[in-house]
């Protein structure tokens, strides 16, 4: 059976149509996870809602305990992840307010616990990454998308950067020679973790800005915030559309 849990970074529970009643118990053996896992009603199945930066958007990327958040929606039997992101866009399809379905990652954090195979608290084993999302679920997420005549760009090599700073216009640079797409800071451990889980993962982004340097002005951070808030107004309105249809 499928569990489906969305990942996001602020707490959804101001937003409404989801209906996030019900907190529920999971366990981790990796310590802390980044907040409560709260189930909705407002769908025929369990769905599971946790946010990576916490409920006051306080963790930073690279303090998140991923390990202790995937583990958690293990527990609970999630088999599918639908990851929430906002990027900085750096292809000129990837305008701020873009939807984007990325299909590839590139990494470039450090210091973050990468994986569950590490020899201490399982054997050491390595695992294929080839596809890092899961194929099914992309295509049912962009066929829904399309379904609904909603624009989204259904590619992209998504550059994972360390943060919580912003980039140097030289780094957006490296980061376009190097075939990234889009740019954001929470995609890794996050995605490996759930594939050495056998979780499928997929990402919905939201184009929050241009990258560092590709407009004349620096980046303005306020604006940044605000074309969040209500771009996810959007977002959860067609998660749960989605959600509803499963
Ligand atoms: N860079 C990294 N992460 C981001 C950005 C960005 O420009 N915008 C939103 N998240």
């Amino acid at each position: 059976m499928t569990k489906v849990a969305i990942i996001c970074g602020t707490d959804l529970r101001q937003y409404s149509g989801l209906e996030l009643t019900r907190e529920v118990a999971a366990s981790s053996a990796y310590g802390e996870r980044s907040s409560a896992i709260f189930a909705s009603s407002a769908f025929a199945q369990d769905v599971f809602f946790m946010a990576r930066h916490g409920v006051q958007s306080s963790i930073a990327p690279h303090q998140i305990n991923y390990r202790a958040n995937i583990d958690a929606l293990k527990s609970l039997g999630v088999t599918q992840i639908i990851a929430v992101n906002t990027v900085g866009g750096l292809h000129s399809s990837m305008a701020p307010g873009t939807w984007i379905c990325p299909d590839q990652i590139i990494d470039y954090t450090y210091g973050r616990e990468q994986t569950f195979f590490d020899g201490v608290n399982k054997p050491m084993k390595h695992i294929d990454f080839s596809f890092p999302f899961s194929g099914s679920l992309r295509d049912s997420l962009i066929a829904f998308a399309d379904e609904q005549g909603l624009p989204i760009v259904k590619y992209g090599t998504y550059a994972v950067t360390q943060g919580p700073r912003l980039e140097t216009a030289a780094e957006i640079k490296r980061l376009q020679a190097d075939g990234a797409h889009l740019v954001g800071m929470t995609m890794m451990p996050e995605a490996v973790l759930a594939r050495e889980l056998d979780i499928g993962y997929c990402s919905l982004c939201l184009s929050a800005n241009w990258g560092a340097g590709m407009e004349q002005e620096p980046l303005d951070i306020d604006a940044i915030y605000a074309l969040v808030k209500s771009g996810f107004v959007d977002v959860v309105k067609f998660l749960s559309e989605y959600l509803k249809q499963l």
